[in-house]
């Protein structure tokens, strides 16, 4: 169990798309136990792999009073409805901004015993699980953004993602 250096914005790595995972096994175990070390550590309530320069397609989220979530390989097979969110990714502690996300997605993906699981989400789990996916895919929320003068500027780390 460790906490992890989180990437800046800035870093290229970022900018990469993540592999899919091909087997759960205790190297991948250990990264989601560190990943939650590391979250738990900064206050945020999602990490994706990348975010601790790990190129593999992994997640997780904790929201308050909910039950933690690993997602390995996560995908989103629906989105719908559109939500107007204040944003903010550990990378770029400091700020949020406003994006717009689905208001509801299915995902699917592994859990962290390799069993197939599909989660039905709205509200801020629906934006956590897209923020965190993109992060798979090389793209940070500041890329939906209208413009960076959008940015606010917010003091501490707790709920970002
Ligand atoms: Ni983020």
């Amino acid at each position: 169990m460790a906490v992890l250096p989180i990437l800046p914005a800035n870093d290229p790595i970022l900018r990469q798309r993540s592999k899919r995972v091909r087997n759960i096994d205790s190297s991948i175990e250990r990264l989601i136990d560190d990943m939650f070390d590391t979250m738990h550590e900064t206050g945020g309530v999602g990490l994706a792999a990348p975010q601790v320069g790990v190129l593999l397609r992994v997640i997780i989220i904790e929201l308050p009073g909910d039950d933690p979530i690993a997602l390995i390989n996560p995908e989103i097979i629906k989105r719908s409805g559109e939500q107007e969110v204040r944003e903010g990714c550990l990378c770029l502690p400091g700020y949020r901004g406003k994006v717009k996300r689905p208001l509801k997605v299915t995902a699917k993906g592994k859990d962290r015993n390799g069993k197939d699981t599909r989660i039905k989400a709205a509200g801020l789990l629906a934006e956590a699980l897209d923020h965190e996916i993109d992060h798979l895919n090389g793209i940070l929320y500041i890329d939906h953004l209208e413009s960076m003068e959008k940015l606010e500027r917010i003091e501490g780390e707790e709920g970002l993602i």
